[in-house]
């Protein structure tokens, strides 16, 4: 862990707790700055890392010095430029998405280089909208988060970009946030009985995570998809259904999957032999594609257009589709329950979020799988299940509260900086019973995980 440590060029922020003799000189100065109350703040009293662990297991809204940080988030980490301000105790101040539909619906997917432009247009825009609409300036913010990874680094970068240079010139600190981590806390600005160790289910476009949630920054990994997520299983089902992208696939699949039948295509249940909580949806893909082609469906003849016949038989394989997807979701679901409780016996919630979380089907089967373990199912509302500002500003808190934050950059960096972009970066260690003998997956693990990084900060401490 401390070899690969090293490896990370010398300019890259690692989740540091916060230096000392920073913390030390600065932050009485951003008490004062941002009328934070110093007496209160547990910050200021330096505690152990043992003693911050338990900090975060607290309840989160019984503070009252956390009305006073207020934290603007930004998130471009695919195709969603997105921020929102967040206030210590979860209030939503402002929060704005704008989002590349017609981009995704003309190229069927995320094209990188469209996509960083598409960001670069409009975050500053973005960004001002989201401070006039919570009545804001940047002086009033107390921090400022930034999704760093993982995600495409060109799109990464306009964000962190942006983020550098609101935090340089009003010499604010800087958080830089997991997109993964971050899908998982939003349930507990939403959730406030919710607290560690819980399980999440994180199911996205480009991410299918089964994760324990131990601590804040400290995850094991139960399983991940070993080819293609859910997500990307929706909009290519979407796409070649020939289905209105604007919103995305998977609304327009689980829309039209109403009309259909669902046990009318006899699609096969995913990785059935393998006994552990990993994924595949590349298999389903093909039997999808399959299945439409020989039913010689025409995704250039829009769905409106489509005689009575072609829709319903469009419908069919959408329903089919999606029993089945969920069905792996739920077989992994159980397993990953039982070995979450063996490893923490106290766990008591499932959290899905992540923008396939906010399907309603999805919804109702997996909180059928966690009643019969007498948990409880948290998913957040489907407009912070989807990217979001909201969700980075409030793992920005939750980060900043402990100490994990990094000091104002400089007003402008230079030409050359090297920005701290973790496009493939792994939310925890793998648990041993789940490792998957796919190569792709050790492949796929080129930044140390957040879970590594944070414990050998709380090492060094
Ligand atoms: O989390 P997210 O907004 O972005 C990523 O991090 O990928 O997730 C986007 C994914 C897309 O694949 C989209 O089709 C899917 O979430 N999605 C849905 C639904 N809403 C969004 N999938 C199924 N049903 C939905 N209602
Ligand atoms: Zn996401």
């Amino acid at each position: 862990m401390a070899s690969s440590l090293l490896t990370l060029p010398s300019t890259f922020s690692r989740l540091n707790l916060f230096p000392k003799t920073f913390k030390a000189l600065n932050l009485l100065k951003f008490h004062k700055q941002h009328r934070l109350r110093p007496l209160n703040y547990p910050l200021l009293h330096f505690p152990s890392a043992a003693t911050r662990f338990s900090t975060s297991r607290s309840p989160l809204s019984s503070k009252p010095f956390d009305d006073d940080l207020v934290v603007l988030g930004i998130e471009t980490s695919c195709d969603d430029t997105a921020a929102a301000i967040v206030r210590g105790n979860g209030e939503i101040l402002s929060q704005v998405v704008s989002s590349q539909a017609d981009l995704l619906a003309r190229y069927g997917g995320v094209a990188p280089k469209m996509a960083e432009e598409a960001h670069s247009q409009v975050i500053d825009q973005v960004v001002q909208d989201t401070l006039d609409k919570a009545g804001l300036t940047e002086k009033e913010l107390s921090a400022v988060a930034v999704t760093i990874g993982p995600g495409l680094s060109l799109c990464l970068r306009v964000g962190v970009q942006k983020a550098r240079r609101v935090a340089g010139n009003f010499n604010l600190p800087i958080i830089g946030v997991h997109h993964m981590e971050a899908h998982a806390l939003v349930a507990r600005l939403i959730e406030k009985e919710l607290q560690f160790p819980f399980l999440a289910l994180l199911i996205s476009g480009g991410h299918n995570l089964l994760v324990l949630a131990h601590d804040l920054g400290h995850y094991t990994q139960l399983g991940t998809t070993i080819d293609d997520a859910i997500g990307e299983a929706f909009d290519k089902t979407a796409k070649w259904l020939g289905l209105d992208m604007r919103k995305s696939g998977g609304p327009a699949v689980e829309q039209l999957a109403q009309e259909g039948d669902a046990e009318s295509v006899r699609f096969s249940i995913p990785m059935k032999q393998h006994k552990d909580c990993n994924f595949s949806y590349a298999g389903l893909k093909t039997q999808v594609k399959l299945a439409i082609a020989s039913r010689n469906i025409d995704a250039k003849v829009p769905l409106l257009c489509a005689s009575s016949q072609d829709r319903s038989s469009r419908a069919d394989i959408a329903a089919s589709f999606q029993r089945v997807a969920v069905l792996h979701l739920e077989e992994r679901c159980e397993r990953a329950v039982e070995w979450a409780l063996k490893i923490e016996p106290s766990i008591k919630q499932l959290v899905v979020s992540g923008g396939v979380a906010s399907n309603q089907y999805v919804r109702a089967r997996l909180d059928q799988v966690v009643k019969k373990y007498s948990l409880q199912l948290v998913c957040p509302p489907p407009n912070l299940c989807t990217d979001n500002g909201v969700m980075v500003a409030w793992t920005g808190i939750e980060n900043f509260r402990v100490g994990r934050y990094d000091p104002p950059p400089p007003a402008n960096d230079p030409e050359d900086f090297m920005y701290d972009l973790r496009p493939r970066w792994p939310l925890g260690e793998e648990y041993a019973e789940g490792r998957s003998e796919a190569r792709s997956l050790r492949r796929a693990r080129v930044h140390p995980s957040l879970t590594s990084l944070v414990q050998a900060s709380l090492q060094q401490q």
